[in-house]
């Protein structure tokens, strides 16, 4: 088998036989080196949570439940849901914030507080509502861990974080330095737009982040616009239902065409075992690593369930071949 056969069969080896530690999450220890001081940075995703409503209701955690099932699957753009598919209750609103504490890493690679620069602090707006894009998924600060422990990779970058919701690896990288960050989500969700504008403003961030209309597999004029002058593409728990793993796909690939040396950094929660990206890499030139959680927090002490939540969670890493 050739390497794109080799790097495929990886990534199917994750995304369908469920085998979560392989090879390439083991290579990629060294990657995971410059990580966060533990017990202050552990304390910062869970103490340092501040939440405006107490009684979370039930809300659809399931993509079983999601509106994108009781459509034909062949027009794909036509079967992403829009606003009126969904049977609004009022939203109730609340904002979570999360505080980053600074870290440098000793001699022997762990992370010990740095005194020296202050706390980041990201505000992110919630809406309960049965919405995919209106809250935080688990595998949103997992990226966001990603790009805080790795934070000198994103600064002075242009970053665009597509399906970006409550966009808090957007706004965490706009914090830290990225040079300037689009914030997209469906142009059909003009609730999830909203919701990515007020988070811009809660963060007073709308020097460097615009919020921007991008459906995956469409090309607008403002999606063509986008050549030259990209960095990262990130996103969180964006392979959520099979139906749109192609356009996603197919709108990564013009970015990275687009983009030369740009690379594609997500975090994918798995949710069924026959679920497989694998045919498309293919198709689209894409060659892929994984990274486990595990492996980028290293020198941090923090264990990997307390930031996935025991859910199945890993990072991708894709670029052109
Ligand atoms: C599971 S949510 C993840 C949201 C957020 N990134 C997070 O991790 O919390 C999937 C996101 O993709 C967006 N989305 C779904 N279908 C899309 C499409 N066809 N084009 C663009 N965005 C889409 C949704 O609106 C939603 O924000």
């Amino acid at each position: 088998m050739d390497d794109k056969g080799e790097k495929c069969k990886e990534v199917r080896d994750i995304l369908v036989n469920n085998k979560l530690h392989t090879a390439e999450g083991e290579k990629d220890s060294d990657e995971a080196s410059c990580s966060a001081d533990n017990n202050s940075t552990s304390k910062s995703l869970n103490s340092s949570f501040h939440d405006d409503l107490s009684d979370d209701e039930n809300i659809c955690r399931s993509p079983q439940k999601s509106p994108v099932k009781k459509i034909q699957p062949a027009r794909v753009e036509s079967a992403l849901p829009s606003d009126e598919d969904f049977q609004f209750k009022k939203p109730k609103f609340r904002k979570k914030k999360f505080i980053f504490h600074p870290f440098v890493r000793n001699s022997e690679g762990v992370c010990v507080p740095d005194q020296d620069r202050e706390p980041v602090e990201v505000t992110i707006p919630e809406q309960l509502a049965a919405s995919y894009g209106l809250y935080i998924w688990p595998s949103a600060p997992v990226l966001a861990w990603y790009i805080w422990l790795n934070q000198d990779q994103f600064v002075g970058k242009r970053i665009i974080e597509l399906g970006a919701g409550t966009a808090l690896p957007g706004l965490l990288a706009a914090k830290l330095g990225a040079d300037k960050v689009i914030l997209t989500d469906s142009l059909r969700l003009s609730h999830c737009i909203q919701n990515c504008e007020e988070g811009v403003q809660l963060n007073s961030l709308s020097e460097k982040v615009t919020v921007q209309p991008l459906t995956w597999g469409r090309f607008t004029s403002s999606t063509l616009k986008l050549r030259d002058s990209i960095d990262f593409v990130i996103g969180s728990d964006l392979f959520f239902d099979p139906e749109v793993f192609e356009p996603l796909i197919v709108t990564v690939s013009w970015l990275l065409d687009n983009n030369p040396g740009a690379k594609f950094v997500c975090s994918v929660q798995e949710r069924a075992a026959d679920w497989s990206i694998e045919s498309l890499l293919l198709r689209w030139n894409l060659l892929c690593s994984v990274q486990q959680p595990k492996n980028f927090l290293k020198g941090t002490g923090i264990n990997e369930a307390d930031l996935t939540g025991n859910h199945q969670i890993f990072l991708l890493h894709i670029w052109k071949k």
